[in-house]
């Protein structure tokens, strides 16, 4: 197959359906990549042959005697296969199929047909259903879009076409410059894990900009993410709840998963920048491609009125940006150019005074303070402070930031100079916003990137199991048509992969029980074991807390008793015994395979108020110790392990092992689709965690070699 380079850096372009007339897309095309400057040789195919915008046109692909590197295809759909064809055959390395009219409107065969092709003839293919790609790497406008695209150094990959060519305006509006954009449409066959292997390695692209509808191959788009913000910010604008996810409600993992919300844990998890708006997504693109990283953890905020610094202080909350607050250095530094009556508390305040010159020494004071890692500059209109020197200031203050490499930004509140001097601020990427939290956002995320890359951990935790006595169990459900484990067989699995269950035992009349339940030692709980009793509290098939032989005598007999009236035609295989646990904190941990993004593994509160609660956390598999640790904090109920109320702490370790060899036990063992534990019961440290109640859903077939 070519390399992705023959995309962005061709050495020729044909644009089949290449017209005369300035309406079509064919027009428009040809006249971009001739605005634009590209260096390559352009051939307009068109079958009447003449020219197009001072260009020989050429009939046919055929008639071409040069490599063709690309091609840009602008004609009806009907024609498109045939015209596919031709340029496979004539060794096209990339068809940008510009055409609508395929798997979007349901024309899905001749969609698979094209791609198909292409790909079994050595032919890549962006699209169908693109507006095509720009590339500054080559001077390439090989789109219909408005023209005119600033080069720069953020790259956009977009799934909507018309979402793309309204990015593009609003590029140049912002002041935007753009190494690539590529509209990916309908994903036929090149992807967005294709083009982010091209942009991670490219130099002149700082950030990389996505907007994505639907994810095809999950673990192929989470390895390329994961390289590629490794090496420079991602940013991603995801819409579209899938139902997907909602399909394989069967267990709680599947339930409680939404889609969105494993696609926003995933996300995180790759380090990728999630912004809910396209605002955002170009404020932090532009922010992050311009801005170096903060020299330290801590940031100031310097203000000239009180309410817009107690409004930026919140929004550092919100964003996760810790405020230097060492008090004395505090007092030390910025005393000298903090009026009496002003604050040198962080939001340090220089008050409503202030000039060009006040901020300019406030300013200088934290640029050279080293502890300070970056600083957050307000300004509410006064008379006092000019709009022509509020530009001059805040120009020469950026300039001086940037030279000395540590982050800055401003946000400015007024009228109509106010909004004059951002409009022309921004035109010379000086980074000025007119409202406090957009402006804290995107140091929030500049923050939160680069806390990514230091503590982001690629040593995946896994354990061995051995796996074969395991499928012998699954193989033997599944011989009898089940997809299901029963509880017992559940347990044997759990023993199996090392997580600690109670200790249990299987009889099957009133002398085996009692037997048992001497052996466990008492109290013990009892449980009906039967395929097809499900809810077995329902069905009168559960006892607690059993003292003595008496009582189990008489559970065995109750048991059999409501069961048989719950359901005459159940089989009864027999009665658990198990040790009667003591309680303490109930989680819940899940793993199952994701129709789009393969393994993943939940953790949360347990217990019966699960789908209550909520209270979940979702992570894609492999896992890192430290991402185990995320996900554990990152639920409401992480306190609870902490002890609370003077209790012990919880046997974190014994969750993080379990966590472990879960996960171990889904990657290894294909025949398992959902295991869920519902409690997992953690005691106090050195006590452990016990798997109370365990369920194993197994794979159909088809399912099999996800
Ligand atoms: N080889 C070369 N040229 C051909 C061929 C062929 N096999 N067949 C036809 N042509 C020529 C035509 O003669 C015509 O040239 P002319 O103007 O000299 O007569 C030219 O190709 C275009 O063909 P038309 O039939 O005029 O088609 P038209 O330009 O009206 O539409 C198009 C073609 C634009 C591809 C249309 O079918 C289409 O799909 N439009 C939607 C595109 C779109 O929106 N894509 C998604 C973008 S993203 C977004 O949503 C904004």
């Amino acid at each position: 197959m070519s390399s992705i380079k023959h995309l962005f850096e061709p050495r020729s372009i044909a644009v089949v359906g290449a017209s005369k007339d300035p309406k079509k897309i064919g027009y428009k095309v040809v006249s971009n990549l001739l605005a634009s400057g590209y260096q390559g040789t352009v051939y307009p195919i068109n079958p009447s042959g003449g020219d197009v915008l001072g260009l020989k046109a050429y009939a046919s692909i055929e008639d071409i005697n040069d490599a063709i590197d690309v091609v840009c295809t602008t004609i009806p759909a009907k024609f498109v296969f045939d015209s596919v064809k031709a340029c496979a055959d004539r060794g096209v390395k990339y068809n940008l199929i510009i055409t609508s009219g395929f798997s979007e409107v349901g024309n899905t065969e001749e969609e698979q047909r094209i791609a198909d092709y292409g790909l079994s003839h050595g032919m890549r293919i962006v699209g169908p259903n693109i507006f095509g790609v720009y590339s500054a790497e080559s001077a390439m406008d090989a789109t219909f879009g408005p023209g005119g695209i600033l080069p720069g150094s953020v790259a956009i990959v977009t799934q909507s076409g018309a979402l793309g060519l309204a990015m593009i305006g609003k590029t140049k509006v912002e002041n935007i410059g753009l190494s690539t954009i590529v509209s990916v449409g309908n994903k036929c066959d090149v992807d967005e894990a294709d083009l982010l292997g091209y942009l991670t390695s490219q130099k002149r692209t700082k950030v990389i900009l996505m907007y994505i509808e639907g994810i095809k191959n999950g673990p192929r788009f989470i390895e390329a993410v994961k390289q590629a913000t490794r090496k420079k910010p991602v940013v991603v604008i995801k819409s579209g709840r899938s139902e997907r996810g909602a399909v394989a409600a069967a267990s709680h993992t599947g339930s409680l998963a939404g889609s969105d919300e494993i696609v926003d844990a995933i996300l995180k998890q790759c380090g990728v920048l999630r912004a809910e708006s396209i605002q955002d997504a170009f404020n932090w693109a532009k922010y992050l491609a311009n801005s170096p990283p903060p020299t330290s953890d801590q940031a100031v905020i310097i203000t000239n009125g009180g309410g817009i610094g107690v409004m930026a202080t919140d929004a550092c909350e919100q964003y996760q940006i810790d405020l230097y607050d060492d008090g004395k250095v505090l007092k030390k530094l910025f005393e000298p150019v903090t009026p009496s009556f002003g604050s040198t508390k962080n939001p340090i305040d220089i008050t409503g005074g202030a000039a060009g010159a006040e901020y300019d020494a406030a300013l200088s004071v934290s640029l050279s303070h080293k502890a300070i890692g970056a600083s957050i500059a307000l300004y509410c209109e006064t008379a006092t402070f000019l709009a022509a020197d509020l530009e001059r200031v805040l120009e020469n203050t950026y300039r001086n930031y940037m030279e000395k490499g540590k982050p800055i930004l401003f946000a400015t509140v007024g009228g109509e100079d106010i909004e004059n001097a951002i409009v022309k601020l921004n035109r010379k990427n000086v980074p000025v916003f007119g409202d406090v939290y957009e402006a804290v956002s995107c140091l929030g995320k500049l923050y939160w990137y680069h806390r990514y890359l230091k503590y982001h951990d690629e040593k995946y935790e896994e354990t061995k199991i051995d796996i074969k006595p395991i499928t012998a169990i699954c193989e033997g459900a599944i011989a009898q048509d089940r997809y299901f484990l029963l509880a017992n067989e559940a347990q044997q699995v759990m023993a199996c992969a090392g997580i600690p269950v109670p200790q249990s035992a299987v009889a099957h009349n009133i002398p085996e029980a009692v037997d048992r339940a001497d052996t466990i030692g008492y109290p013990v709980v009892m449980k009906v074991v039967s395929k097809d009793i499900i809810h077995k509290s329902d069905a009168g098939g559960v006892a607690l807390n059993l003292e003595n032989k008496e009582e189990v005598i008489d559970a065995y007999q109750a048991i059999m008793q409501n069961c048989k009236a719950y359901n005459p035609e159940a089989t009864i295989e027999g009665v658990e015994i198990a040790e009667m646990l003591k309680r303490d904190v109930e989680t819940i941990i899940g793993a199952r395979r994701d129709a789009t993004f393969g393994p993943i593994i939940m953790f949360g509160l347990g217990g019966i108020y699960v789908e209550v609660m909520k209270d979940v956390a979702f992570r894609a598999l492999p896992l890192s110790r430290r991402e185990i640790m995320s996900m554990i904090k990152q639920t409401r109920s992480y306190p609870l392990l902490l002890g609370v109320r003077g209790e012990e702490q919880k046997d974190m370790e014994s969750v993080i092992s379990c966590i472990i060899k879960l996960g171990s036990l889904l990657q290894r063992c294909p025949l398992i689709s959902d295991i869920e534990i519902n409690p997992l019961m953690v005691y106090e440290q050195g006590l452990g965690a016990k798997a109370v109640d365990v369920r194993i859903l197994l794979s159909k077939d088809e399912r099999r070699s996800s």
